[in-house]
């Protein structure tokens, strides 16, 4: 194969933005044969690109070698066992799912086709050069130890119009679930990525504190992991203008990653050496500061897109495996059962009698959402902007 014919399902703002990339020649060895979406939906017609309103019917057409599910949540799992099946190649918008067990569905549909086809989630911060570089340090082990982290992540500022704009987002039964699953699946992937997954959450919410919305816009959160080292994370749609300080506290100092710059002030013996060997009750170790600049975000959408294609043709490795997307999910998951139960909820957590809560509240549900009948209007250019944090 020298081109992989893609196909979209779901052109809102998400799916619109990646067929602008596809179609502005953004990515190589790709070419938009269809999509599919409500006729009301669908953009005006291209030569080469069939339009479908019927997924089912564009899955099976053969008219595609690989789609890309852009779809509100709810339908991942749906939508995904179906491409899977069919023998497609899928790369799956975050969140994987809304809840752990569909996450948990999805891979085992994947493991069934004996994991032939490639299956990435757009997780496009792991692309960027902030993270990546945490990343190497980390994996280099030129922390040492980590004790503990800090990430405060307000700067996801939404308006009462976005929260309108779909009927589907922000309640129970459309969306499952506010920032943890809409913007935070981003940042509890790279989480996740960078420092594993801990084995107790706590979660201290805010559901509706900032929007007229019956799920949360606002999060304190509070990791454990079983080495001892403990995490907050902290995040919220309705403060403005936010942060994005990402604080890792380790046996060779203070590391802030911020908007261009990841400043560290490295410990030139580790802490607990020191400590151990010092004769003085008061002394600290000498310290180094490490300015590490940081140029840009990295490739973002377009670059997950592109590795998704080179794993197809090549053999790429991807950046971004579906498989992992089910650990930011449990984590969301894990935080809001915590707050509805006030409790501490351990890892793995039990996946069904959390989908049955959720469920539950989606059923039970007497709010009634603001609703805008607002056409998809956001340019790539836009969710690259809104993404950036
Ligand atoms: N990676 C990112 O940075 C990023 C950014 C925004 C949204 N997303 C994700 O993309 C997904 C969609 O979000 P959005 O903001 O584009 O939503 P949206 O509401 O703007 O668009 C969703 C579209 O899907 C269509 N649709 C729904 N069910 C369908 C079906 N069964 N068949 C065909 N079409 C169907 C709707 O008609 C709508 O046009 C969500 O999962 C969201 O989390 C990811």
């Amino acid at each position: 194969m020298e081109t992989v014919r893609y196909g979209i399902v779901g052109l809102g703002n998400m799916g619109r933005a990646h067929r602008d990339n596809i179609i502005n020649g953004k990515v190589e060895g790709v070419k938009l044969t269809a999509v599919c979406d409500l006729a009301s939906s669908l953009p005006e017609s291209r030569e080469g690109e069939s339009q479908f309103t019927d997924v089912d019917e564009m899955i099976n057409s053969g008219l595609i070698d690989a789609i890309h599910i852009c779809t509100p949540h709810p339908s991942h799992r749906e939508l995904g066992i179906k491409a899977l099946e069919a023998g497609l190649h899928l790369l799956m918008e975050k969140p994987l799912a809304v809840d752990k067990t569909d996450c948990q569905a999805l891979i085992d549909a994947y493991e069934r086709t004996g994991k032939k086809k490639v299956f990435a989630a757009m997780f496009n911060q792991r692309t960027d050069p902030h993270y990546k570089t945490l990343k190497r340090l980390i994996d280099s082990k030129e922390l040492g130890e980590i004790r503990r982290i800090h990430w405060s992540v307000t700067d996801w500022f939404r308006t009462e119009y976005y929260y309108a704009m779909g009927g589907w987002r922000a309640t129970w039964k459309g969306e499952g679930g506010g920032v943890l699953l809409n913007q935070c699946p981003h940042n509890l992937d790279l989480f996740q990525w960078l420092f594993g997954m801990p084995e107790e959450v706590t979660g201290f919410l805010g559901f509706g504190r900032y929007h007229q919305i019956e799920v949360e816009d606002d999060a304190t959160l509070y990791f454990r992991y079983k080495d001892g080292k403990n995490a907050t994370f902290i995040t919220s749609t309705g403060e403005t203008p936010g942060v994005n300080r990402l604080e890792v506290i380790s046996e060779r100092g203070v590391l802030t990653v911020e908007d261009g710059i990841i400043l560290w002030d490295r410990n030139e013996t580790p802490s607990s050496n020191f400590s151990l060997e010092s004769m003085s009750g008061f002394s600290k170790p000498d310290t180094w500061k490490v300015k590490i600049p940081i140029d840009g975000r990295g490739g973002q959408h377009i670059e997950i897109m592109q590795n998704f294609i080179n794993s197809i043709l090549h053999g790429e490795e991807l950046i971004s495996p579906a498989v992992e997307g089910i650990h930011s999910v449990e984590l969301a998951n894990a935080a809001l059962l915590s707050a509805w139960e006030g409790s501490t909820i351990q890892l793995p957590m039990a996946s069904e009698k959390y989908s049955e809560i959720l469920k539950e509240k989606g059923h039970n549900s007497t709010f009634e959402k603001k609703k805008i009948d607002a056409k998809a209007t956001a340019s790539a250019d836009d969710f690259a902007q809104s993404n950036k944090t």
